[in-house]
C-alpha cells in the first residue's frame, strides 16, 4: 500500500493536544495510504529534560518524512532558561531555514456560520503568503555595549532578490489560481532598500502576470484595511515579519487564532514541508483539553492536499465546514470537537 510517512512534533502546552486531534482526522480521511506516523520528541519540555533543542542527527531523521506535523512550541516565557527565544529560533525557525521552508502560506477564510469580531466582516477569503526564510528572522544582528545605558542594539533584515523572487513567483501563481488580486504589503516609505527590491521585483514578476491586479499597501494601513475591508484581499505577499504580525490579525478577523492554520512549504520537494496551526502553545490554556483543535486539523488538511492526497485534505475540509456549520456556542473540550470532525470524515466516507 501507498505511504505517506508523516514526522509529527507535537511540541509543548496545547501542542501535544492539538496534534492529536489532527492525526486521528488524517488517519480517518486517507483511503487506500497507511500513514506511517514517527513522533519526535521536540520543544522547551524536552530541552528542560534532556538538553536538546534540535541536533543535527534529529534533522536528518526529520528529512526522510514525506511532511512534518508540528503542533507548537515554547515554553514558559518567565522561564530564564528559555530566555532568548531558544527554543523559537532553535527549533521552529532553524526546521523553517533548514528545510528552505521560503513560502509560509496562511490562508483565512470567514466561515459563514463564525462569528467574527468584526462588525461587518463581509466576505472574507484571502492568503497571506508570507516570506520563511529571510527579512529579520535571519538572527543577522547584534548588541554593543550590552547592559549599559549606551546599549546598541542591531537586527538585520536581510531581503535577497533570489528569496524574494522566488516567493512573489509563488504568490503571483496561487492569485492566477484565485481571484487575481495580489497587494504587496512592505514599509518601502521607511524600509526604502528591502521595500525598494520587493516592489521592483513584484513589478518584474507581474510582467508575466498581466491578467493579476497588483496593488501595494504599507504594512500599516494594511491592518486598517484588514479591520475595515477585509474582502479587497485576496493574495498578500509579504515579509517574515510583516507577515508573521498581518497573520495573528487575520486569524482573529477570520473568527479565531483557534480556526488559522499554516504550511511552511518547500515547494520544490527537496525537503519535507512543515504545517502547523499559526497560534503558539498557549500555556495559559495548556492541559485543560479546550484548546480549539480546528487550526491543527486544517493545517492536517493543507498537509495532505500538498502531498498528494487533495480527496483526504477535501475530506477533512467538508468535515470542519460541518462541524463549524453545526456549532451552536456550547462549549465543547478539543477531543470532542476532534471526535465529532472525525465522525463527519467517517460518515462521509461511508456514504461516498
Ligand atoms: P499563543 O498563540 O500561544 O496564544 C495567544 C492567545 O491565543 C492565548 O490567549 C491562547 O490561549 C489563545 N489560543 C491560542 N491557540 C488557541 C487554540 N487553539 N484554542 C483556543 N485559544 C487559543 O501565543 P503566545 O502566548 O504569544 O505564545 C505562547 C508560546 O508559544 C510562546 O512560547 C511563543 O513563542 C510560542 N509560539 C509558538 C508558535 C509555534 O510553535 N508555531 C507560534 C506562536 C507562538
Ligand atoms: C509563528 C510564530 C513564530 C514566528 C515564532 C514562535 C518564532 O509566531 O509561527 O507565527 O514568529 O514565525
Ligand atoms: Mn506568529
Amino acid at each position: 500500500m501507498e505511504q505517506l510517512r508523516l514526522a509529527v512534533i507535537a511540541g509543548d502546552g496545547i501542542g501535544p493536544e492539538v496534534t492529536l486531534e489532527a492525526r486521528k482526522a488524517m488517519r480517518a480521511a486517507l483511503d487506500g495510504v497507511e500513514l506511517v506516523e514517527t513522533e519526535y520528541s521536540l520543544g522547551a519540555a524536552h530541552y528542560l529534560d534532556t538538553g536538546e533543542i534540535l541536533s543535527d542527527e534529529t534533522l536528518a531523521s526529520l528529512r526522510q518524512h514525506d511532511a512534518i506535523l508540528l503542533g507548537a512550541v515554547g515554553g514558559d516565557p518567565a522561564d530564564a532558561r528559555l530566555a532568548g527565544g531558544i527554543i523559537e529560533r532553535g527549533l521552529l525557525l532553524r526546521l523553517r531555514f533548514a528545510f528552505d521552508h521560503h513560502v509560509n502560506l496562511r490562508p483565512t477564510k470567514l466561515h459563514p456560520k463564525v462569528t467574527s469580531p468584526l462588525r461587518e466582516p463581509g466576505a472574507i477569503d484571502f492568503v497571506v503568503v508570507r516570506e520563511g526564510t529571510e527579512g529579520p528572522y535571519v538572527g543577522n544582528g547584534g548588541s554593543l555595549r550590552t547592559g549599559t545605558e549606551h546599549e546598541i542594539a542591531n537586527e538585520t533584515s536581510v531581503n535577497t532578490a533570489f528569496g524574494v523572487e522566488r516567493v512573489v513567483r509563488f504568490a503571483f501563481e496561487l492569485a492566477e489560481q484565485r481571484s487575481k488580486r495580489l497587494t504587496l504589503v512592505h514599509k518601502k516609505n521607511v524600509l526604502v532598500h528591502a521595500g525598494g527590491l520587493w516592489q521592483r521585483i513584484v513589478a518584474e514578476v507581474g510582467q508575466q502576470h498581466p491578467d493579476v491586479a497588483v496593488d501595494y499597501l504599507h504594512v500599516d494601513a494594511a491592518t486598517i484595511f484588514l479591520v475595515e475591508q477585509p474582502s479587497r484581499f485576496d493574495v498578500i505577499v509579504t515579509d517574515n515579519l510583516f507577515g508573521d504580525i498581518l497573520t495573528d490579525l487575520a486569524g482573529a478577523v477570520g473568527g479565531g487564532i483557534g480556526l488559522a492554520a499554516s504550511g511552511n512549504l518547500n515547494p520544490s520537494g527537496e525537503f519535507p514541508s512543515m504545517y502547523e496551526p499559526v497560534h503558539g502553545s498557549a500555556p495559559d490554556i495548556a492541559g485543560r483539553g479546550i484548546a480549539d483543535p480546528t487550526a491543527a486539523i486544517i493545517s492536517a488538511a493543507l498537509l495532505l492536499e500538498h502531498s498528494g492526497h487533495p480527496d483526504a485534505g477535501q475530506r477533512i475540509r467538508d468535515a470542519v465546514d460541518g462541524d463549524v456549520d453545526a456549532r451552536d456556542g456550547s462549549r465543547r473540550t478539543t477531543s470532542q470537537v476532534g471526535d465529532a470532525i472525525v465522525d463527519r470524515i467517517t460518515a462521509s466516507k461511508e456514504q461516498a
